[in-house]
């Protein structure tokens, strides 16, 4: 096992920016020998065609970005949320993205690296199936051959995924280890990657990994802040008081904040509180997926950054409604701004988080993720001094994906502002 990062920079500066691969305390390569040249050939991909520009690789993916992903994304302003929060709230509008969430902004940058480096084949993880189906996308998008993992847990969860997957012409591969979801499909990637490093990029769906996956994860994911701040300037001439996101992995968060971490906007990054926050020590179970706001350090999947684990170090599963939150970790930088203070976590349980989902459903004429709808409940929560005058919320996908599960856990429990139930069973056409 190599380790390396964490370390101070030449110019004696901490390096915080992750060119180096650290954030404070976080972030590094803690990966087995074998994927160690894997990782080094991409870092030093990373630096000559994302951050050195070379080649035109910068505006090959805007014009990809533009034409097949449908950029820039709209910001629109929420009427119905913001009378009910007494202040304007904005939404970054992702879900109408390519593919129907902001992962495709990550999945088409690097499957183009992959190109540029002269790679043949792809690999990824994916939970919900939004990482999975943007790689599957861009593979197709640009010729490449493509195999997502995918927990077994997750595929009964979210087949309307699967199938666009495969329409797209990868082949997708169940993980049935673990409780068969995120964690155990990313370890099943890096195995395939460990072996077949010459010809195959592994393509991660967040920001967290081995350097340099963390920084350049959370490029290809700025252009959210990047245009939402030009469009918020030239729409109400300001900046937003606060921006708010769903935070499993890291990746909507961090490409939401990017722009404004040097500006005075506060930052909520909203985690799956699930049914309840902790971890059960005798199972190793957290019912939930708050790496943030409770986690402890530790590593996984190559990097040091905050973890739901027991006393003896053993990761716990973790658990939420929306299986794109479902994760025990969480990107490294994203840890290291919060434990300086800059970003704010905040945690929705399961039952808010499915309000959320109605409620933006009725009042403003969008289905959210049950992922973005976790960072609509939380407006519930957050107090008028937190939101400030103008708030920013990311919607980070469409929820089509989770209309069966929405369905399913709502019939449950009790929901406010959700529709009678009998009207979804099946063969049913009458209104209730
Ligand atoms: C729509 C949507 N939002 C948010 C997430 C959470 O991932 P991340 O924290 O990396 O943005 C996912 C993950 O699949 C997702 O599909």
């Amino acid at each position: 096992m190599s380790r390396s990062g964490g370390s101070r920079r030449d110019d004696g500066s901490d390096g915080n920016d992750g060119s180096d691969g650290s954030f404070g305390a976080y972030g590094g390569q803690y990966v087995p020998e074998a994927l160690m040249p894997a990782v080094s050939e991409l870092a030093d991909a990373y630096e000559r065609y994302v951050r050195d520009g070379a080649d035109g690789f910068p505006d090959d993916l805007r014009d990809r970005l533009r034409e097949f992903g449908g950029r820039p994304t709209p910001i629109q302003h929420a009427e119905r949320l913001s009378e009910r929060h007494d202040c304007e709230v904005y939404l970054k509008r992702e879900d109408l993205l390519h593919g129907g969430a902001h992962k495709l902004n990550n999945a088409l940058g690097q499957v183009l690296l992959a190109q540029y480096m002269g790679k043949e084949r792809i690999v990824a993880e994916t939970g919900a199936g939004q990482h999975g189906t943007a790689t599957a996308m861009a593979a197709a998008h640009l010729g490449m051959d493509c195999e997502i993992y995918m927990g077994r847990r997750d595929i009964d969860r979210q087949r309307p995924n699967v199938f666009r997957m495969r329409l797209n012409g990868a082949e997708v591969t169940p993980v049935d280890a673990g409780r068969g979801t995120l964690k155990e499909a990313i370890s099943e990637t890096m195995r395939d990657w460990a072996t077949t490093v010459e010809t195959t990029h592994y393509v991660i769906g967040s920001v967290v990994g081995p350097h340099p996956f963390p920084a350049m994860v959370r490029d290809f994911q700025a252009i959210i802040s990047e245009e939402a701040r030009r469009q918020l300037r030239e729409r109400v001439g300001r900046l937003p008081s606060s921006v708010v996101a769903c935070a499993g992995g890291g990746s909507n968060t961090m490409g939401s904040f990017q722009e404004f971490i040097d500006d005075d906007v506060a930052l909520y990054a909203v985690e799956a509180g699930g049914s309840s926050l902790g971890v059960d020590e005798k199972r190793g179970v957290a019912p939930n997926s708050a790496s943030l706001a409770t986690g402890s350090e530790g590593v996984l999947h190559g990097a040091r950054t905050k973890l739901l684990q027991d006393g003896d170090g053993q990761v716990a599963e973790s658990h939420s409604v929306s299986s794109g939150l479902d994760y025990a970790g969480v990107g490294p930088e994203l840890a290291h701004l919060v434990e300086e203070g800059r970003v704010i976590p905040t945690t929705v349980d399961d039952d808010a988080a499915l309000e959320g989902f109605h409620r933006l459903s009725r009042t403003e004429g969008i289905i959210p993720a049950l992922e973005t709808a976790h960072a609509v409940a939380w407006l519930e929560r957050a107090t008028p001094d937190q939101l400030g005058e103008c708030v920013l919320l990311t919607v980070s996908g469409r929820g089509d994906k989770d209309l069966e599960s929405v369905v399913e856990e709502t019939e449950r429990r009790e929901i406010e502002q959700a529709p009678a139930m009998d009207v979804f069973e099946r063969g049913s056409g009458e209104q209730p």
